[in-house]
């Protein structure tokens, strides 16, 4: 799994490359690597770790070449060391790969067999050897690839150089991602536009089983049969300039930060103040024929999806499926007719989730998606197709992607509701009045960050930590949890609040605080009988609430967190806020890398 770039260049390319995997890092930071042809040999430079140890490589022995593939690479097989980090190589074939050749193992054995070698442990190195096997033979570069990818089972995308021929570059994908970028007297390949931005805004995408050969003459498409095939070129449009932390410490606090603003943004495409009515960016689709949703996702987007199953069948009574997508397709789910099948992802490739979706539509479900990268596999595949407007999101974990896609949903459930004819104009007027509100919410919420890292220093010296929530705030509860291990490593777990006494409460001592979630509202007093549980087993609570919960309720926590007053629909993106801070700064109290947590990607491209 990992980030692809390839470049068959007019001038040197290994700086170019290295700065294509800087925008590629999303993918995976566990070892990275850069391959050139010069001289007539393949010449390679790898470190494990962060992209900056590769850099150091190239500038104390530099790579030059005017063509040349790279890789960032997020461990599946193999460890991440230097001899696993892509790319692979023999003599004559050097290739990176992103996805997982799932029959390596007979491969390699066979290959054993015949006498090759192997320098890692990666289901990668076996294509290397298929295609340098054929070579050797002397066969032409494009059969040889021909032939081998028939024998590829798993998912793909790779980007190959040959030692013979240093002006031809082959690519291929079936799984996984791989675009073609047109530039001057130049052309390339990567995982996806943004890798390429500052090179070229022309793009073209390939499809499932294409594969593609680049020289200097000119770029032929071939299809899964091997028929020649124009893909269209299009615009990415996607800015070249790197993002930088402005004058944050870190990316997941500028992005934190960014919410009230990037929420109103969101906001502008589904909710009109003009005429207080909800609306979306596609007005004609038939929201009103829908029966049935089936929401699939994955991590921080999969708990967005739960808040939204409470908000669905609220407002518009229609019944929820809810599935991680890892799980969906490998259930057997029932798709009846007349079912909108809704995926949410802040990258729109997260492999789990787009395989999800595929199924979906074999199914014959209207596919919706909520994803943040307008360019992504998701947005292209899409019916409706329902934008984030968060703008890049670097730090790995989620944070103003969350609340923009709950601002989304929020809007989502409000036009289902419209369609279904159960909202009536004054009822319209108010969710949207109320969502109008948020931006303002979230700026308030932001203010108590200095308390909330007053609290932080309590947790962090915590093994474990717990949250607890009911209703929409449940799957806060879940999310601050996760938020909290990505980042901080401290085990921690989210609860429904009323769950607790069915096991967790088993757990709870003086060391492990609970985090407890419960704006006033309906479910307030229920939530603080489940927190008065704890208390009287001895257990720490730190009460995430508004002025008059903590006032109610306040005596007797370890610590209290005030949030503005807010309607319960906009609680969800609201306490976010503390959610997120609250791992923040125990994360940073920790000395944890914020932003490139151990052993996680920002999006995840193999199943
Ligand atoms: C990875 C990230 C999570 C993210 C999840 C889903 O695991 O570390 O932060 O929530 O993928 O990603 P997506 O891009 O589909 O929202």
């Amino acid at each position: 799994m990992c980030g692809i770039i390839g470049i068959l260049g007019a001038e040197e390319v290994s700086e170019r490359l290295l700065n294509g995997l800087r925008r590629l890092e999303y993918r995976g930071y566990d070892s990275a690597g850069i391959c050139t042809i010069h001289d007539g040999v393949l010449d390679r430079r790898r470190a494990e770790g962060k992209l900056d140890n590769l850099a150091k490589k190239l500038f104390a022995e530099p790579l030059p070449g005017e063509i040349g593939i790279a890789h960032t690479r997020w461990a599946t097989h193999g460890a991440p060391t230097t001899d696993n980090a892509h790319p692979h190589a023999t003599g004559e074939v050097a290739l990176v790969h992103n996805g997982i050749i799932e029959n390596f193992k007979p491969l390699r054995e066979e290959l054993i067999a015949c006498g090759r070698t192997f320098e890692s442990q990666t289901d990668t190195e076996v294509v290397a050897h298929l295609i340098s096997e054929q070579v050797e033979q002397g066969v032409a570069p494009a059969e040889a690839v021909r032939t081998v990818l028939k024998r590829l089972h798993g998912a793909f995308a790779l980007a190959i150089l040959f030692r013979q021929h240093p002006g031809m570059l082959i690519g291929a994908r079936l799984g996984s991602p791989l675009v073609v970028g047109y530039g001057e007297n130049e052309t390339y390949l990567g995982s996806d536009a943004l890798a390429l931005a500052p090179l070229t805004q022309n793009i073209a995408y390939l499809e499932e089983g294409d594969w593609v050969v680049i020289t200097r003459e000119g770029t032929q498409i071939y299809d899964r049969e091997d028929n020649p095939v124009d893909r269209p070129v299009t615009q990415s449009g996607v800015t070249g300039a790197l993002i930088d932390k402005g004058n944050h410490r870190h990316f997941m606090q500028k992005e934190i930060y960014e919410q009230p603003i990037v929420v109103a943004q969101t906001l502008k495409s589904y909710v009109r103040r003009l005429d207080d009515q909800v609306s979306l960016p596609i007005p004609d689709f038939d929201l009103g024929a829908i029966r049935r949703v089936t929401i699939v996702a994955c991590g921080t987007s999969f708990y967005a999806g739960m808040v939204a199953k409470y908000w669905f069948e609220q407002f518009a009574r229609v019944p929820v499926d809810l599935d991680v997508a890892s799980e969906f397709r490998y259930r057997a789910p029932v798709l009846e007719e007349g079912g909108l099948a809704l995926f949410i992802s802040q990258s729109g490739e997260t492999a789990d989730t787009l395989a999800a979706l595929r199924h979906a539509r074999s199914e014959g479900q209207k596919i919706a998606v909520v994803v943040n990268v307008p360019t992504s596999s998701m947005a292209r595949e899409a019916d409706l197709l329902l934008p984030t407007h968060a703008g890049p999101e670097i730090g790995v974990a989620s944070t103003k992607a969350f609340t923009c896609q709950l601002a989304v949903l929020a809007a989502l459930a409000a036009n289902l509701a419209h369609a279904k004819g159960r909202l009536s104009p004054a009822e319209e007027k108010a969710v949207v009045r109320h969502l109008a509100e948020a931006p303002a919410a979230l700026n308030a919420a932001l203010a108590y960050d200095e308390a909330i890292e007053t609290v932080a220093q309590k947790i962090a010296a915590a093994r474990d930590v717990l949250y607890l929530g009911r209703g929409p705030d449940y799957p806060l509860a879940l999310e601050g949890a996760l938020k909290l291990k990505e980042i901080s490593y401290i085990h921690a777990e989210g609860y429904a609040a009323g769950e607790m006494k069915h096991g967790p409460i088993a757990l709870i001592d003086e060391n492990v605080p609970v985090i407890v979630i419960a704006p006033s509202g309906p479910l307030f007093e229920k939530t603080v009988s489940n927190m008065q549980e704890v208390q009287a087993r001895g257990g720490k609570v730190v009460l995430i609430s508004d002025y008059d919960g903590i006032s109610a309720a306040g005596d007797g926590c370890m610590a209290t967190i005030t949030m503005p007053k807010v309607h319960p629909l906009i609680a969800p993106l609201v306490y976010a806020i503390p959610v997120q801070l609250l791992a923040y700064h125990v994360a940073v109290a920790k000395g944890t890398d914020v932003d490139q947590p151990r052993n996680l990607a920002k999006s995840v491209t193999v199943e």
